[in-house]
């Protein structure tokens, strides 16, 4: 995917740009609230913004019905550069989703608020009804070579309904809240956990504000699907996505040149008047308990015990923006702000001075530049934040003065280490920065924002949406490579037709995972009798030396595998049975040390259920793959650590494998053996197999005389991939047709 080559851009998220009210009958269309919308539409609605797509589509849910839609359109009401397509819920379904699913379980969950989290099942099920709907409305006008960009915790289940029904569509998602710690995430359901990240990894890229939210997602991955990642990219079992960082920017300029607006100055002007000889402390939230509101003014309280000679010079202009009034939670919070302000006010007012100016409302741009520009503290304080817009904007719109108190849980706090960052549950914290903020030197602050300025220039909203398109070009691009390396059929049928050609070749065929499947115990995954009859037709043809070169120890192969003319390699090399000859071992290994690991490994065998330890001739191996899979990657991530100190400098090498972790005598590997053996004879083909990380020297050995072949995913050094252990085996069936018809 090119650039050029995308049409066009879907941006799908919960709210559309704007709300519709009624006013004395007729419609009337306002703003949008909060950070989503407001960051996309700084970058949609920038003129000298020149998209790289020919067109833009925003979906979203509608808050009016059909009937309103069509009056909207004939009175041409919107004037977006770009189309906007509603997407019709009925409203029980609605409410059940938005205010149920989304704003009481998951906004709660993810902001660390567990005890507000509501857990019920039919608002779930609306959760998934409204996540249909969208995909429906979506792919009723889906085109190949569109970008659909999912944003946010609604929809988090959209990419997979998406990608089920077109397979290689370039979807890419962002979430703008928190990604919270897998202990916070798995308190929910388990179902619903499950269908939450399967049905985000339908997307191509997945976007994070910081890195602690990306590492976040990434374990969440790992345990509840048991999904790898490496550099932040994740192997699923056919495709290659990546989670990444993208702190969201905003549109500087437009708020930095908004204090010469003359409708700001005067506004600016107005306000200073008002309040002429007192310093202005300012905030701005939508009314949230994540906002940290209650918190905030407790702070302020305590600054105003401690510090009476500020008495009457200081004002804190509280600005509260409605939001999700029907929620419990929230009209609840609504209350105790106003009793707060009320006690707070009541205590400090004296006749001609009050402390804490509230105004519950929305601001327009115009007024919320004035109050940004014209206050001498922003006191920005949430108890959790994706990222906080308002602190950033704030910032943007001070001139040389001006001091920004910041939450350290708010994502911003990564980007702007210039604030005083506080702990905004600490009220002596928060007392004690409004001094400091207040007390601040102008040239500080000034160096301070000029800092903060620039960094905020370095990264607007419109990097942040290129930076992501670009890297979901990548990510494309890495996928294609990746479905070359498939064996389709013409590389299959050329496979077949060099074998075909050929006089001596040579098959190392590994076992577990590519010529049986994975059982619940190593003793249990046997051949049946198709697989040996497949191999004795192979090896029965004198042009043809078959290998099974294994982790397995040479009774098993012996006793499966004993009777047929083909070669075996048992423990990755330490045995090997040339073919119709005997077993012959490496001597030189000495085994003194199991006696020190596997006492390390019982103790982790008793403290982790479902383990157990398979002892070999020449190696100890700890299967986790009946484990609780939380556990399970947990200890085995303790016994890794706990043997690359037992092990470190010594002769021993230790091998993270496929739910199991392998100790053994270093200096043998599947790679040793497979140079070896393919220089014994001059063989003109030469093919490798096997799905594990053993396979990799293998492979290595293989490289440029002949082919390897990686069964399933994830990264290799071998040519080619096949999907699965079913295709590892039909290949060989038709190389055993080739040998029989000949
Ligand atoms: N904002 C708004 N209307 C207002 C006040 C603020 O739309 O009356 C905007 C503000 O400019 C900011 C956004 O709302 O861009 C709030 O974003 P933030 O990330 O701070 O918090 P969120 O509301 O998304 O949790
Ligand atoms: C946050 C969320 C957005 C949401 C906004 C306003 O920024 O991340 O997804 O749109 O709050 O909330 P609302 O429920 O009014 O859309």
């Amino acid at each position: 995917m090119s650039h050029q080559s995308v049409k066009r851009l879907v941006i799908v998220s919960n709210r559309l740009p704007f709300q519709v009210r009624i006013e004395n009958q007729k419609i009337k269309l306002e703003e949008s609230d909060g950070g989503l919308v407001s960051a996309l539409k700084s970058y949609l609605e920038n003129t000298s913004q020149n998209y790289s797509f020919e067109s833009v589509v925003w979906m979203g849910a509608a808050d009016f019905n059909e009937k309103q839609w069509s009056k909207i359109l004939d009175e041409k009401l919107l004037s977006f550069q770009y189309e906007v397509k509603p997407v019709f819920i009925e409203k029980k379904i609605y409410h059940r989703y938005y205010n149920g699913f989304c704003n009481a379980t998951l906004w709660p969950l993810f902001h660390y608020f567990p005890s507000f989290v509501e857990y019920e099942n039919e608002t779930f099920a609306s959760y998934e009804e409204v996540n249909r709907l969208f995909a429906e409305s979506i792919l009723s006008f889906l085109t190949p070579g569109d970008f659909v960009w999912v944003h946010d915790y609604q929809l988090m289940l959209l990419p997979q309904v998406i990608r089920d029904r077109f397979s290689d569509i370039t979807i890419g998602f962002f979430l703008h809240i928190p990604f919270p710690s897998y202990e916070i995430f798995r308190l929910l359901h388990k179902p619903w956990k499950e269908k939450l990240i399967r049905g985000l990894l339908g997307a191509d890229l997945i976007g994070f504000h910081t890195h602690e939210y990306v590492q976040h997602f990434l374990q969440t991955v790992q345990m509840v699907c048991g999904y790898d990642h490496e550099f932040r990219t994740i192997h699923l079992p056919h495709r290659l996505i990546k989670a990444e960082m993208f702190p969201l920017g905003i549109d500087f300029d437009k708020f930095n040149r908004s204090i010469s607006i003359p409708a700001v100055i005067t506004l600016k002007n107005s306000i200073e008047k008002n309040f002429e000889g007192k310093r202005i402390i300012f905030s701005v939230d939508r009314l949230d308990y994540t906002k940290g509101i209650t918190h905030r003014m407790l702070g302020f309280e305590k600054f105003l015990e401690q510090h009476p000679e500020w008495k009457e010079k200081v004002v804190f202009i509280l600005v509260v923006v409605p939001s999700r009034q029907v929620i419990f939670k929230y009209t609840e919070r609504k209350k105790l702000i106003e009793e707060e302000i009320g006690r707070i006010n009541g205590k400090y007012s004296t006749l001609s001075w009050q402390p804490i100016i509230y105004r519950y409302s929305q601001l327009s741009f115009e007024e919320l530049t004035a109050m940004y520009a014209v206050a001498d503290v922003g006191l920005i304080t949430p108890l959790r934040d994706g990222m906080n817009l308002v602190a950033k904007e704030f910032a943007a719109c001070k001139k040389n003065s001006g001091v920004l108190i910041l939450s350290e849980l708010a994502g911003a706090a990564n980007e702007m280490g210039e604030a005083i960052l506080v702990n905004p549950m600490d009220q002596q914290d928060v007392a004690t920065a409004i001094v400091t903020a207040l007390t601040m030197p102008e040239d500080i602050q000034k160096e301070k924002i000029s800092k903060l300025q620039q960094r905020l220039k370095d990264y607007t909203v419109e990097h942040w949406m290129n930076d992501f398109i670009n890297q979901i070009h990548e990510i494309k691009t890495l996928q294609q490579k990746q479905e070359t390396k498939y064996l389709s059929r013409t590389p299959i049928t050329e496979l077949t037709s060099a074998f075909r050609n050929s006089n001596k070749r040579l098959l190392l065929l590994d076992y577990d995972g590519t010529l049986v499947g994975y059982a619940r115990h190593p003793s249990m995954a046997t051949p049946d009798k198709k697989l040996i009859e497949l191999l004795q037709s192979l090896a029965v043809d004198d042009r043809n030396d078959v290998t099974i070169i294994s982790g397995r120890d040479s009774s098993f192969l012996e006793a499966w595998f004993g009777n047929l003319p083909i070669s075996l390699v048992s423990e990755h090399g330490m045995g090997v049975k040339i073919k119709r000859s005997s077993w012959i071992y490496r001597t030189d290994s000495e085994q003194a040390w199991k006696q020190i690991i596997k006492p390390m490994l019982e103790i982790f065998t008793r403290r982790s259920p479902g383990s157990f330890i398979e002892e070999k001739k020449y190696t100890l191996v700890w299967h986790y793959r009946n484990v609780n899979p939380e556990l399970g990657f947990i200890r085995s991530r303790e016994i890794l650590d706990n043997l690359h100190h037992m092990v470190r400098n010594s002769y021993l090498h230790i091998i993270d494998g496929n739910k199991v972790i392998e100790v053994r005598v270093a200096g043998i590997d599947k790679g040793t053996i497979a140079t070896k053996l393919i220089e014994e004879l001059p063989y003109d083909f030469v093919m490798s197999m096997g799905d594990d990380k053993t396979d990799e020297d293998m492979f290595k050995a293989v490289a440029d005389k002949g082919y390897s072949i990686k069964i399933g995913s994830g990264p290799t050094s071998a040519q080619f991939y096949l999907k699965n252990q079913t295709d590892a085996v039909e290949l060989l069936h038709k190389f055993a047709h080739v040998s029989e018809n000949i």
